[in-house]
């Protein structure tokens, strides 16, 4: 059995595939691979582990003949065509559940960082502007305790952010396919998510009906003290629209760990706002998690290179 591992890997998990008796073919560099080196090491392979970073498409998947699984070392699978992969009877493997938690953790600090000003605050400090002790109306933000949070999306990663709020005592209302009956929660259109939430926190996956949900009418709704968080996929924010609605002061600030190209550019515009903190897409970037995640990836390939049933399967 041959795999196509398409990005640097901890040396151990790589270890493990090849201790399995398989032989591996690895891109090592930091940078991912270019479609041309996938297409000319995928044509007999029997696995492939990649990351969001890799396009497993249409084309990949039909040059790879001998193609049994695709293993993604994310939650996401947006960079993977599910369809044509599953038309071949290709077993996918992803890795939610265990990133769940890291993320909402991520989620609650762009909250506190963005509403709080605490990289606005560093900063200064770090710039040597930090001049009088303490004054009244010095670097004030807003309040999160007690404010409405607004789920868009209520899965795994929704109900992590909804139990972290509950400690922060605030009203959660959320969005989502089908009413959730285990939590404090109210369910609430689109529309009214965006009319009435203080945080409005995207949970949710990246496709058609998706993307760009947040632009440049959904932003109009938001109110001029909310605050917009996204850590799930960049892509579904019209990214000109925010900037037209910092810069003309619709909403109070955001905070992004993901964006609709990355690395994000250096002279992107988002980059000259004071109210927004971006981070580069460390959402699940624990040691614990990258782990545990690791595991999992490398147990669906193997899984699935035996004909097996994988542990998270698409
Ligand atoms: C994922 O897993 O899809 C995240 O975006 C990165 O961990």
């Amino acid at each position: 059995m041959k795999v196509l591992i398409t990005f640097r890997f901890f040396d151990e998990w790589v270890k493990k595939i090849v201790e399995s008796g398989i032989e591996v073919i690895q891109w090592k560099e930091e940078k991912a691979p270019p479609k041309k080196w996938i297409l000319d090491n995928v044509s007999n392979v029997d696995g492939i582990l990649c990351t969001l970073n890799t396009k497993i498409d249409k084309e990949v998947i039909s040059a790879a003949k001998n193609l049994k699984v695709i293993s993604t070392y994310s939650v996401g699978f947006d960079h993977i065509d599910v369809k044509e992969a599953k038309s071949r009877g290709i077993r996918l493997g992803y890795t939610p559940e265990v990133l769940t938690e890291t993320t909402a953790d991520l989620i609650f600090g762009l909250i506190l960082a963005v509403a709080r000003r605490i990289v606005e605050g560093d900063k200064l400090i770090r710039e040597g502007k930090w001049m009088i002790p303490w004054q009244p109306d010095f670097l004030l933000g807003y309040d999160v305790y007690g404010k409405t949070l607004g789920i868009i999306g209520m899965g795994r990663i929704g109900k992590a952010v909804y139990r972290r709020a509950k400690g922060f005592n605030m009203r959660v209302i959320y969005t989502s396919r089908t009413k959730k009956d285990d939590i404090d929660a109210e369910l609430v259109s689109f529309e009214e998510l965006l009319k009435q939430s203080d945080f409005v926190v995207i949970t949710v996956d990246l496709n058609e009906s998706t993307y760009h949900m947040i632009n440049e009418s959904t932003l109009r709704l938001m109110k001029k003290t909310a605050f917009l968080i996204n850590a799930s996929r960049g892509k579904v924010i019209d990214e000109k629209a925010l900037v037209k609605a910092l810069e003309e002061k619709w909403i109070a600030g955001a905070a992004l760990d993901v964006f609709e190209e990355e690395p994000i550019n250096k002279d992107h515009p988002l980059l000259k706002f004071s109210n927004v903190v971006l981070t580069p897409h460390i959402g699940s970037a624990t040691f614990e998690t990258r782990h545990k995640m690791a595991e999992i990836a490398v147990e669906n390939l193997l899984r699935g290179l035996r004909g097996e049933k994988l542990i998270y399967e698409l």
